[in-house]
C-alpha cells in the first residue's frame, strides 16, 4: 500500500510529466504579467527555450497578438477565466498562428499568478476547410453526373428516331434530320465531358518530368503566342506510379488555361519539388512530390475563385468550365490534391502526389 508520502511523490511524477507532454502550451504569468513557467510545448510553439524566456514581459515576447493585456490583469484582480477561440500571434516577420486560449488565475507561493493555455488550431481549420471544399465538389460532381445521366438516355431515343425518320423523308426534308442528328451529337458530346473520365487509371512506376517534358512539347508544337516554358526541376524525385496520359491531361489543362490568358512572349515556370507533412483531403502524407504551374498573368476573376474546380465555371465567353474539373477527377483518382493561389501577377495551381510505399514499389 502506498503510504501519504509515497502517494504524494507518486502524483507529483506525473503531473511533472504530464507537463512536459502536453500539447497544449502551458505559460504561467506572474502578477507582472512576466514569464514564471514554461511547459515543452509553450517552448516549442513560441520557439525559444524557457531559459531565454523567464522573467521577461509576455508583452515583449509576443509584441504583435490579440491577446488584450489588460483582460489578463482582470484575471488576476477578479479571479474569472476567460478563454478565446481565435486569438492571432505574429511571431517574426514570418510566423503567424492562430490559438485557442484560456486565461485562468492561479496562486504559485501564495503570489496570484495567471494559467495561459495556448492551443493552435490554424492546422485545423485548414483542414477543416479543405475537407468541406472536397465534400462540396464531390456533391457538384455528383449532381452533374446525375443529371447527364439523365440527359444521355433520352438523347439516344432521339438521334435514333430522327435517323429513322431521314428514311422517310424527301432529300430536302432530311436537312431537318440531320440537323436534329448533328445537334444531338454535339449535346452528347458535351455530355460525355459531364461524365468525366471513366476508365480506371492504369498506373505505371516512371518519372514525373516524362509528363511535365510532355507538356512543354505539346505547348511548343502549338505555339502562336511564343510562350517560354521555364523548367524549374528537382531532378533527385524518385518515381513513382502514375498514369502517365492522365496526368498529362490534368496538366495540360491547367498550362492551356495560363495560355490562354497570358501576354505574347511571356512565360510559364513548371517547377517541382518534394515536400514532407503535407495534406491531402484531411489526412497528413509524410512525402509527396508537388509539381507547381506558375504563370504571371492577370489571375483568376475574383468571383470565380472558390469555385473554378466545379464543371461549368467558366470565366471566359466561350468556356466550357470543364477543363480544371477534369483536371481535378483526374488528380482524385491518383490520390493526390489540386489546389490554387491567384492575385493578379502571379497564378500558381499546385498538384500534390503522395510517395507512398504503396506507389513507388
Ligand atoms: N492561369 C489562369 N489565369 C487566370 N484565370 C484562370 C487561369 N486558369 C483558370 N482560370 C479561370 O478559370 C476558369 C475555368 O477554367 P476551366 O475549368 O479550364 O474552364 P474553361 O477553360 O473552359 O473556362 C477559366 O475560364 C478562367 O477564367
Ligand atoms: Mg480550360
Amino acid at each position: 500500500m502506498f503510504n501519504r508520502n509515497d502517494l504524494h511523490r507518486h502524483k507529483k511524477t506525473y503531473q511533472h510529466q504530464l507537463a512536459n507532454q502536453l500539447v497544449t502550451a502551458v505559460i504561467v504569468l506572474d502578477a507582472g504579467l512576466k514569464i514564471q513557467y514554461l511547459n515543452p510545448a509553450a517552448e516549442a510553439l513560441l520557439i525559444k527555450s524557457f531559459n531565454k524566456l523567464f522573467n521577461l514581459p509576455l508583452i515583449e515576447v509576443i509584441p504583435h497578438s490579440t491577446l488584450d493585456p489588460a483582460r489578463l490583469m482582470q484575471v488576476i484582480e477578479s479571479g474569472q477565466e476567460f478563454s478565446d477561440s481565435d486569438v492571432s500571434v505574429q511571431l517574426g516577420d514570418h510566423f503567424k498562428f492562430t490559438a485557442e486560449v484560456t486565461a485562468s488565475a492561479t496562486e504559485f507561493s501564495h503570489q496570484p499568478h495567471v494559467l495561459l493555455e495556448l492551443k493552435r488550431v490554424d492546422q485545423q481549420k485548414q483542414i477543416s476547410a479543405e475537407a468541406f471544399q472536397q465534400q462540396q465538389w464531390e456533391s457538384a460532381r455528383d449532381l452533374i453526373r446525375g443529371l447527364a445521366h439523365e440527359i444521355k438516355n433520352p438523347l439516344g431515343g432521339l438521334r435514333g428516331a430522327a435517323q429513322l425518320l431521314t428514311k422517310e423523308l424527301n432529300s430536302e426534308q432530311q436537312e431537318y434530320t440531320a440537323m436534329i442528328i448533328e445537334q444531338a451529337d454535339r449535346l452528347r458530346n458535351l455530355v460525355d465531358r459531364l461524365l468525366g473520365p471513366n476508365q480506371l487509371p492504369k498506373m505505371e512506376v516512371q518519372n514525373i518530368h516524362l509528363v511535365l517534358e510532355k507538356v512543354s512539347q505539346l505547348v511548343a508544337f502549338d505555339n502562336e503566342k511564343n510562350i517560354r516554358i521555364v523548367r524549374d526541376y528537382d531532378p533527385s524525385i524518385p518515381d513513382i506510379a502514375f498514369d502517365a496520359d492522365k496526368l498529362q491531361q490534368a496538366i495540360l489543362n491547367i498550362v492551356n488555361n495560363a495560355v490562354q490568358v497570358i501576354e505574347p512572349g511571356s512565360s510559364i515556370t513548371l517547377k517541382t519539388r518534394v515536400a514532407s507533412n503535407q495534406t491531402i483531403n484531411g489526412k497528413r502524407v509524410r512525402l509527396t512530390i508537388v509539381i507547381s504551374i506558375i504563370d504571371y498573368g492577370p489571375g483568376i476573376p475574383e468571383d470565380i475563385q472558390d469555385t473554378i474546380f466545379y464543371p461549368m465555371v467558366s470565366g471566359r465567353s466561350n468556356g466550357t468550365g470543364l477543363g480544371l474539373a477534369i483536371s481535378q477527377t483526374l488528380v482524385n483518382q491518383h490520390k493526390g490534391k489540386l489546389s490554387c493561389s491567384s492575385r493578379p501577377g502571379r497564378t500558381e495551381f499546385t498538384l500534390l502526389l503522395p510517395i507512398s510505399e504503396e506507389n513507388t514499389l
